[in-house]
């Protein structure tokens, strides 16, 4: 069942999740999930609060350690060196004591990015180009996240990961932002994202993870998902109940 969105037909090596588990604190809190996710495209994992979202995708960035499984990127076990070819986006994102355009140039510099016009194309990619000499700490919310969202994407990375990067921000600021996923997946990006926002979801998603209470209890394309949910507790959820 977990393998329902297969990718045996395509050329791409997945991302093959295999059987971890993550118990900290006595409380096992990821519980044997194995899953494959396709190398392209827009996965969405989701779920009620507490159910794992976040700890999972700290999983699969190589930002918690599963005490048993394994990951796989391309048949490869996950690996500093795949680690620092993917990017995170927090909910609330750590932005340095400088204006915007350094906070662009401080991780493009690292990249190898040292032409500053590259940053500034990416500053208006997200609509802050004007803000570039800023102080970045003075941002809005809504600025402060497409900030991160560019310092993410001036990274080239393999695979973006999106932890409710856009809750809380206007409909403007959430759809730059669901703009600049789209524009970055068509072209060749993986975007793995975390929402509790049912119509970002249907908006973005290709397949649909649903955990509860550290289980991935269904996974599939996003159509089925949302038209005929699997699991009652993905039933109830898209029904806006309580999942006890
Ligand atoms: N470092 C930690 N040590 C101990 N328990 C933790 C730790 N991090 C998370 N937990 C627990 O693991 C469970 C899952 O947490 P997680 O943050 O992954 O949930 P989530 O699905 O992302 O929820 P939300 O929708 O509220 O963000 C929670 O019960 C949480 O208290
Ligand atoms: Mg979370």
């Amino acid at each position: 069942m977990f393998n329902s969105h297969s990718t045996s037909k395509n050329h791409l090596a997945p991302i093959l999740v295999d059987n971890i588990s993550l118990e900290l604190n006595n409380r096992l809190l990821i519980n044997g999930i194995s899953c494959q996710i396709n190398a392209k495209g827009i996965s969405v994992i989701m779920g009620p609060n507490g159910a794992g979202k976040s700890l999972f995708m700290r999983c699969l960035h190589g930002l918690a350690t599963p005490n048993s499984g394994q990951i796989f990127y391309a048949e490869k076990p996950l690996s500093p060196d795949i680690q620092k070819q993917q990017s995170m986006v927090f909910q609330s994102p750590t932005i340095l004591r400088r204006t915007v355009l350094a906070n662009m140039l401080f991780v493009a510099r690292q990249r190898g990015q040292l032409n500053p016009k590259t940053s500034i194309e990416y500053l208006a990619q997200v609509q802050l180009e004007h803000l570039a000499q800023h102080p970045a700490r003075l941002l809005s919310g809504g600025e402060k996240q497409r900030l991160a969202l560019a310092r993410a994407l001036i990274t080239r990375p393999t695979i973006l990961f999106l932890d409710e990067a856009t809750s809380n921000l206007d409909p403007t600021s959430t759809e730059t932002i669901e703009k600049n996923l789209q524009l970055v997946d068509q072209q060749g990006t993986k975007i793995i994202l975390v929402t509790h926002d049912i119509g970002q979801a249907k908006r973005l998603a290709d397949d649909v993870l649903f955990l509860n209470r550290g289980i991935l209890t269904e996974h599939g394309p996003a159509r089925s998902f949302f038209k005929s949910p699997a699991s009652a507790a993905a039933k109830s959820y898209l029904a806006g109940q309580l999942v006890l």
